[in-house]
């Protein structure tokens, strides 16, 4: 069996469950090598921090990670996906007094991304679609993501992901990824405080530029800055990180190369988690 809920094998949710009826939840997706999930701690801090923003009650810490475990066991690499919801319960918004959280972890195949999205970098998109800004859910990885599966709709093959801004034009993130540019030896990424998710791997590379002396700066950005980079990247627990080496802008008709640069390089080679994600690009 390849899902737990609540500790048990399970492959089917309660109809009552508020994480179906109204995405009343918050998840986190982690890479499994050899056997171990990767970043652990920092998703268990990222979901339980995402639980409170919410106002679910966090699950066991021991009863969790057993199942993680459990899970990622004998596993050269596979996904495991946590999910939180609130329970079963209500039937409209209103949360009943009496509810317990359902807890659920699911395993994936390994995604066999190609090696040439690391090593030369990939063709980035801009999406139509915007994000909401809306700073009482910005940051959570909670379980509505309509947005993101209209961006995903826009593009496919050349592209390996789409540029997702907000309504009001600034950049935030890829439609499964956070985004960063490099420019004059410093890093920036988009401040989170409207919209977005704050990725574990996002955090993970921040902290990695910092041990490298290496500037970074969280603000707004819109895609001009983007386009005057020196280097582009995105970021996410499933592929660390990937270069970008062509913008494509369709609004203008326009396309900006990119190389892969000195910042990417030496993040990656410094990313304790992106070598275990990416084992060749070490
Ligand atoms: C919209 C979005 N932003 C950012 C991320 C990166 O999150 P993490 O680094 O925790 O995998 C994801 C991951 O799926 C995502 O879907």
């Amino acid at each position: 069996m390849d899902s737990l809920l609540n500790g048990q094998a399970c492959d089917q949710l309660p109809l009552q469950d508020r994480g179906l009826l109204y995405g009343d939840g918050c998840f986190s997706t982690l890479a499994v090598y050899q056997g171990h999930p990767l970043a652990w701690r920092a998703h268990w801090e990222r979901l339980i921090h995402c639980a409170d923003r919410l106002a679910i009650p966090p699950p066991s810490y021991e009863a969790l990670l057993a199942e993680v475990r459990q899970l990622a066991a004998d596993q050269p690499r596979a996904v495991l996906k946590i999910i939180l919801t609130r329970g079963s319960g209500g039937r409209g918004y209103q949360i009943p007094p009496q509810i317990s959280p359902s807890r659920l972890v699911l395993r994936h195949p390994w995604p066999d991304y190609p090696a040439a999205y690391v090593e030369q970098g990939i063709a980035l998109t801009v999406c139509q679609s915007r994000l909401a800004r809306n700073p009482s859910l910005t940051g959570i990885k909670h379980l509505n993501r309509l947005e993101q599966i209209l961006g995903r709709r826009e593009w496919g093959p050349p592209y390996a992901e789409g540029l997702m801004l907000d309504t009001q034009d600034n950049v935030i993130s890829g439609t499964f990824t956070n985004v960063f540019f490099a420019r004059q030896g410093k890093l920036f990424t988009p401040a989170l405080h409207q919209c977005g998710i704050a990725g574990v791997m996002r955090a993970i590379l921040v902290k990695t530029a910092i041990l490298l002396g290496i500037p970074v700066e969280s603000d707004e950005f819109s895609l001009d800055d983007l386009c005057t980079a020196d280097e582009i990247l995105v970021c996410n627990s499933l592929i660390g990180l990937w270069p970008v080496r062509l913008l494509h802008l369709p609004a203008s008709f326009q396309s900006k190369s990119f190389s892969v640069g000195p910042i990417a390089c030496a993040l990656r080679q410094s990313m304790p988690a992106q070598r275990a994600i990416v084992p060749y690009s070490a």
